[in-house]
């Protein structure tokens, strides 16, 4: 642990109480300008930090996205994950699939059981300077408003099954936000959640197979939330789309999410053979029963979505009476014209 969150930890750990300069000064061996420096990089890292005559003390809003918070909300499943956590990254997929390719923290590649748990690779930051959303496009990872998180796993499951760790994310993703505020949280076909029918969270998933086995080599699941808003709004392109979980700062709101997701997600990926997770990942879709357009290369198509199968397909009817399963792609909801 650093000095940084040598101090953190104290600050954490005196509750309501406040903890003076000069303890901390004493404890670690600092100058009280060090002690403050250290505070105000705190600050900067999301921590809310009283300051009166009687010391330092966190604030009600305080939401730092630590390994320390983290590991702390993560129980038991702290010990079956390496967990890396930056205020800022490139993209913590690119950070995973480079870690991949090098062979690196290959926890599960031996494990006798051959399946997705064991133990997991786990990269979180605060910010993505170059975050990638899917079919090539950006995903806006502004500083300190949300999480974004990949997982490196070597799941022993053929291509076919790929899908079911971005939908597993998907449901697991639900549950984290409903378990760690007061909203409501929906998926809309294939991976992206929504609060308050705005887009919360997007999961872009990542492999690279062994030709000769007909496994992956590996897969990383990359995922966004946008706990908060960003301070001068979502940037024009996808205000229309994107919003947040929370209205308010939520203490630890951002740790909790990120642990309590990781918690979920490992729980469904233990059991992913049996796909019980579907019938979920059914209930929380909203596109069942919409007029839609389904968004190819070069066109759209207006269809029905008429249901969802057991490997989360999307069950769509076109206006020529003819159905399809969509196993992945884009679709939109048509607006209704009055
Ligand atoms: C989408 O909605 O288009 C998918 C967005 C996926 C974003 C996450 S944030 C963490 C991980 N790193 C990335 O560069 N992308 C994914």
């Amino acid at each position: 642990m650093n000095t940084k969150q040598q101090i953190a930890q104290m600050l954490e750990e005196s509750g309501e109480g406040y903890v003076s300069g000069n303890s901390i000064a004493d404890r670690l061996d600092l100058t009280r300008a060090a002690v403050w420096k250290c505070i105000r990089q705190l600050e900067c890292e999301g921590y809310q930090i009283d300051s009166s005559r009687h010391g330092y003390r966190l604030g009600p809003q305080s939401d730092a996205l630590s390994e320390y918070y983290i590991d702390k909300y993560l129980d038991t499943l702290s010990d079956r994950i390496t967990l890396e956590v930056y205020q800022d990254i490139d993209s913590t997929n690119n950070y995973l699939k480079e870690t991949a390719a090098r062979g690196q923290h290959d926890n599960t590649h031996n494990d006798s059981k051959k399946n997705v748990t064991g133990s997991w690779h786990v990269v979180v930051a605060s910010a993505q300077s170059a975050g990638r959303g899917r079919r090539g496009r950006t995903f806006i990872s502004s500083a300190g408003t949300g999480v974004y998180m990949s997982v490196l796993l070597r799941p022993q499951i053929s291509p076919d099954k790929i899908t079911r760790i971005t939908t597993a994310a998907a449901v697991a993703a639900c549950r984290a936000i409903e378990s760690c505020t007061e909203e409501k949280a929906q998926i809309k076909w294939v991976n992206d959640v929504y609060v308050r029918g705005k887009k919360t969270c997007g999961i872009l998933t990542e492999a690279s197979m062994d030709l000769e086995s007909g496994v992956p080599d590996w897969v990383v699941m990359g995922i966004g939330f946008n706990v908060y808003e960003p301070e001068n709004g979502f940037p024009e392109e996808i205000k229309e789309i994107a919003g947040a979980i929370s209205t308010e700062k939520i203490r630890d709101l951002r740790s909790r999410i990120a642990a309590s997701f990781l918690k979920e997600f490992y729980s469904i990926v233990s059991n992913l053979e049996d796909a019980a997770y579907a019938d979920e990942y059914k209930s929380r879709s909203f596109l069942i029963g919409q007029d839609i357009n389904v968004i190819g290369s070069n066109s759209t198509r207006p269809a029905k979505a008429v249901d969802i199968d057991e490997e989360c397909r999307l069950i769509v009817e076109y206006e020529d009476g003819t159905k399809e399963a969509l196993f992945s792609g884009e679709v939109s909801v048509r607006v209704k014209k009055s």
